[in-house]
């Protein structure tokens, strides 16, 4: 007990003193709970960020690690945690961790955007010690967050400085977001990419405002086809493209030259894949692709 405490307490002077992370004073973070899913353990492993339990799980080095963040309302086990967790197994020999935050995520929307800070930065420290474990590095990290999951990528990335691979944004919660200087951000990640599918209109769910290195607008960001004028339907509709983009190759979205451009479907520039589990992606800017209404899109 005694040796493992001086090695959370060291790890927590550390993080502090890099001054990377965040309110550590909340502890809305420590009832985060994380699952490890591989294609060999048909029942997820349920394991906490002391290295000892970190060690016991059968994460390994070589294979890339995708970290997965539901939203406001959900849980480890329902909405986009199922289906892209699947279709990431499915192409690629991966350790999947989601993260479980309901404590905070099934309460009020605000109680929820309360607790985004301090869920990201105890995953940011998970994702130090994930490293210090050595069972992943940082170049091998991508963090996939849905709604305000997004955000809590955003803070966890910011907890290694920026230094994971990747962090997709699957339309990032706006609510409470427009002006809040900690939301998602390109400085989060190596490369951030952002699919934007309910941004825009009345009752909205995410944010119309560019926050990635590269911002994907899927018919133009909101109305998605098939989901007759229900926000959530298109909200939702983020990691259902997320998810087909794994498994099928024809999810391609045109460069477009200004943010009008998007809004009017005059896009016409190059062509980048949307999503993907490539760790390693290029690109910047607005683009815009114009899907199908139902899968694979
Ligand atoms: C973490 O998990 C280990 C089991 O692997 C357990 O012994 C330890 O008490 C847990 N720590 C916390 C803080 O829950
Ligand atoms: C990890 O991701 C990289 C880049 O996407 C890929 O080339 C590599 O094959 C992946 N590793 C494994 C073990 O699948």
């Amino acid at each position: 007990m005694f040796p493992k405490l001086i090695l959370v307490s060291a790890a927590f002077v550390a993080c502090n003193a890099m001054h990377s992370f965040g309110p550590l004073s909340s502890k809305h973070g420590s009832f985060n709970v994380y699952y490890l899913y591989t294609r060999s353990s048909l029942n997820p492993e349920v394991f906490n960020s002391s290295l000892a339990s970190i060690q016991e799980t059968s994460m390994i080095v070589s294979r890339n690690t995708t970290i997965i963040v539901h939203g406001h309302g959900g849980t480890g086990f329902n909405t986009l945690n199922p289906t892209v967790k699947d279709a990431l197994l499915r192409v690629e020999d991966a350790d999947v961790i989601i993260v479980d935050w309901s404590q905070y995520s099934l309460q009020s929307y605000s109680n929820a955007v309360n607790a985004v800070p301090s869920v990201g930065t105890y995953l940011g420290l998970l994702i130090n010690q994930l490293v210090e474990a050595g069972v992943a590095t940082l170049d091998t990290i991508h963090i996939v967050g849905f709604g305000l999951g997004a955000h809590v990528a955003g803070y966890a990335g910011r907890g290694v400085n920026g230094h994971v691979a990747r962090i997709t944004g699957l339309d990032p919660s706006g609510n409470q977001w427009g002006t809040n200087s900690n939301r998602l951000r390109s400085s989060d990640a190596k490369y951030v990419e952002v699919i934007h599918t309910d941004g825009f209109g009345l009752g909205a769910n995410g944010i119309g405002t560019n926050l990635g290195h590269t911002d994907i607008y899927a018919n133009g960001g909101e109305g998605q086809p098939g989901c007759l004028f229900s926000s959530a339907c298109s909200h939702q509709r983020a990691w259902e493209l997320f998810a087909a983009s794994l498994t099928n190759n024809h999810l391609n979205a045109h460069f477009c030259n200004s943010f009008t451009e998007m809004r009017f479907n005059r896009c016409r520039g190059f062509l980048i894949p949307i999503g993907t589990n490539a760790m390693v992606k290029f690109g910047s800017g607005v683009f815009r692709i114009n899907t199908g209404r139902r899968y694979p899109y």
